[in-house]
């Protein structure tokens, strides 16, 4: 019997040819380059939802006075141009970020579209591997290099044109 989405016959042999399991894509990686548009399974989980504030006091206040999420982090990361805080949520967080200035991305940000949802984030293993097989499979990066990030994270954003429209992080948490 057949389930949904096999592909049989010679159609399906061809298809298995060219089409590496991502484990089998991971194995061989360093000694071969990518076929295209396969990615090894590097984003591991969501780490957080980028939000975009104007006022950090007041929209601390909401999520933890307001809906009781707990607030574990706060900085100011000079690279990004924001002052930021982390909230607990599961094993995910959400990271509100106020603009240090309007000449900065979140700033700009709050300017053309207002308060919300600015980027989404993967936690992943290496950030070098990551981007290596980011850039490799042809993706726009905004970061060809990893920058330093909130907690001694290593972070690097990929330029939503590749993305479907959502700004992308990864992030390498401190170890
Ligand atoms: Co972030």
């Amino acid at each position: 019997m057949r389930y949904v989405g096999d592909v049989g016959g010679e159609a399906g042999r061809r298809h298995r040819r060219l089409t590496p399991t991502p484990a089998e894509w991971t194995s061989s990686r360093s000694s071969s380059p990518p076929p295209p548009g396969i990615l090894p399974p590097v984003l591991s989980a969501i780490d957080h939802v980028g939000i975009a504030v104007e006022d950090l006091d007041a929209s601390v206040s909401l999520y933890r006075d307001t809906l009781g999420i707990s607030v574990v982090h706060r900085e100011t990361v000079t690279e990004q141009g924001v002052e930021a805080a982390l909230l607990d949520v599961g094993d995910s967080h959400l990271e509100l970020l106020a603009p240090l200035g309007p000449d900065t991305a979140v700033g700009r940000f709050l300017q053309r579209r207002g308060p919300g949802i600015h980027h989404l984030a993967y936690r992943v293993a290496s950030i070098d591997e990551t981007l290596s097989a980011l850039a490799a499979s042809g993706m726009r990066l905004i970061d060809e290099h990893p920058r330093p990030g909130i907690r001694g994270s290593r972070v690097a954003f990929v330029h939503p044109s590749s993305t479907g429209g959502v700004l992308t992080e990864i992030v390498e948490p401190a170890h």
